[in-house]
């Protein structure tokens, strides 16, 4: 078997507990045989800013241009509040994104059957819930130009910020998502603004071309992104596929996390295109943050870590029948009541991350066992 290498990049806050477990998981794997990944460590954002002076070292975005992935928890914090702008902790992420050029980034979120209580929502809206966000993730307004807040001299000042969309940019992000419909549902919504802003309407106008050209066997509706929001919650069970923009994208996502319960339960792959060798750049990282306000007490819900690191194995090591195992191991630890307090309910169990950690291994093991009989 060919050695396989991932960087872990655990990042600030909760990162560094929710990639323990991740970490833990690999050395499962690899002890057992299944795998011979081996772990790079490094740091971005605020860890990396106390250690380089900035959010992302050239040292690090190297090792992960080699590594076959990237597996991140989350940066930020209050502690880097005051540093210049331009070295943010997120700058860190958003450097990162761009230099692999990582421009489709899939948010699933799934809503368990034994976590439909914890949903704000109301179980008939969300049971069975399944739906996919492809977000556009290296342009528009988070990297368009021109940028920057400038003083006008006059006690005022100007904050400009640039959506900005190429037919190119569109198209490749856009089959992304027609391409992951037909494995699924076959239905794809792409959201903008159209009826606001032109970049909306060029978003509009090519995927509706590409669709005709290469994907009539997939449905496609378009939805304005504030509609969109508001369908979320009112059904969310028509959607299969959302494919939109790089700030919508970012913003539809949080919501839909929160239908499955809890943020801290929705993973994400960010992908590159597949270069000649079929390399293909991929960083896998949960959706929630830092959570500054809790790290360091073993309360953060490793899951959405540990369900990228599924991700993982289904798109960068393609080993679907592992991240199959994985998931199917989450599932019965929350069937039987197994529950960091994110998720806790009357009857449930609460547990540490590391607890957590150790009750998905424990079911992984069962499950192999019963995948290798
Ligand atoms: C996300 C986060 C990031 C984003 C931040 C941390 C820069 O909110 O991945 O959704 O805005 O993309
Ligand atoms: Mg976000």
């Amino acid at each position: 078997m060919t050695k396989n290498s991932v960087v872990i990049l655990p990042g600030d806050g909760i990162g560094p507990e929710v990639m323990g477990e991740v970490a833990k998981i690999i050395h499962f794997l690899n002890q057992n045989g299944e795998t011979d990944i081996a772990i790079i460590d490094d740091c971005i954002g605020g860890a990396a800013i106390d250690k380089h002076s900035v959010p992302l070292a050239d040292s690090t975005l190297a090792q992960c241009r080699k590594a076959d992935c990237v597996l991140l928890g989350a940066v930020g914090g209050p502690k880097w509040d005051k540093v210049d702008y331009n070295i943010r902790p997120e700058a860190g992420l958003l450097k990162l994104r761009k230099e692999l050029e990582l421009f489709a980034n899939l948010r699933p979120a799934i809503v368990f059957d034994a976590l439909v209580g914890a949903s704000t929502l109301k179980e008939e809206i969300v049971r069975g819930l399944d739906i996919l966000i492809v977000r556009e993730l290296t342009g528009g307004v988070y990297f368009g130009e021109p940028r920057g807040i400038t003083d006008l001299g006059n006690g005022q000042r100007r904050g400009v910020n640039t959506q900005v969309y190429t037919t190119s940019e569109i198209h490749r992000v856009g089959r992304v998502a027609f391409e992951l419909a037909r494995k699924r549902g076959k239905k794809v919504t792409s959201c903008e603004k159209a009826n606001v802003m032109e970049s909306g309407k060029l978003w509009r106008e090519d995927i509706t071309a590409l669709h005709a050209a290469d994907y009539a066997d997939v449905t496609l509706d378009h939805m304005y992104a504030d509609n969109c929001a508001m369908q979320l919650l009112r059904n969310p069970r028509q959607f299969d596929v959302i494919v939109t923009d790089n700030l919508f994208g970012d913003i539809l996502s949080d919501e839909a996390a929160m239908l499955t319960g809890s943020l801290g339960m929705l993973p994400s792959a960010s992908l590159g295109a597949r270069d000649a060798h079929g390399k293909q750049p991929a960083l896998y990282e949960p959706v929630h943050g830092s959570a500054p306000d809790i790290a360091g007490q073993g309360k953060a819900n490793p899951l959405a870590a540990i369900l990228s690191f599924a991700m993982a194995l289904r798109y960068s090591f393609d080993r679907g029948d592992l991240a199959d195992a994985l998931e199917a191991a989450v599932q019965s630890v929350l069937n039987a009541g197994t529950r960091t307090a994110d998720i806790a309910e009357k009857t449930s169990k609460t547990v540490t991350t590391a607890q957590m950690g150790d009750a998905v291994i424990t079911a992984f093991e069962g499950a192999l066992k019963r995948k290798a009989a």
